[in-house]
């Protein structure tokens, strides 16, 4: 009996630790409506994409090389995305959105939902890759 309340007492603490510590990481938003295109980039349509509407928005997806790239909405203007590759600037692992940041599960190294470094052991923001907006779509890459 008193097994079980140290194990049931054991997985609180443990899940109270995991919380604090922020270690659950946001369930991704799936981008829709992405199409690699035939010169390798990806296009994004915004319709299919309502997370992109506000500012601090974001929507991921897995380009025609295999990497994680997420599509981040930087500020009000229409033109205002930055899509960043999700490797680690310091080891490779691919980063996992928590919250309002980005946070490396190896690691530990934090980088805003903009991708600027903040907490190391990464020293560089996360590589963006150059977009371009239309008003319909997002083409990466
Ligand atoms: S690989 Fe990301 S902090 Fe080391």
């Amino acid at each position: 009996m008193s097994n079980e309340k140290d194990v049931s007492r054991r997985a609180v603490l443990c899940g109270l630790a995991v919380l604090t510590l922020g270690l659950v990481p946001d369930t991704a938003i799936a981008a829709t409506g992405v199409k690699v295109l035939a010169n390798g980039k990806v296009e994004v349509t915004l319709s299919g994409n309502p997370a992109l509407k506000k500012v601090g928005g974001v929507v991921q997806f897995t380009d025609g090389a295999g990497q994680s790239v997420a599509l981040v909405r930087t500020g009000k203007s229409a033109n205002a995305y930055r899509a960043l590759n999700l490797s680690c600037t310091h080891e490779g692992t691919n980063v996992q959105k928590s919250g309002s940041k980005w946070v490396c599960p190896n690691h530990r190294a934090e980088f805003a939902i903009n991708g600027d470094v903040k907490v190391g052991p990464a020293r560089a923001n996360l590589v963006q890759i150059p977009v371009k907006v239309s008003a319909t779509k997002v083409v990466v890459g």
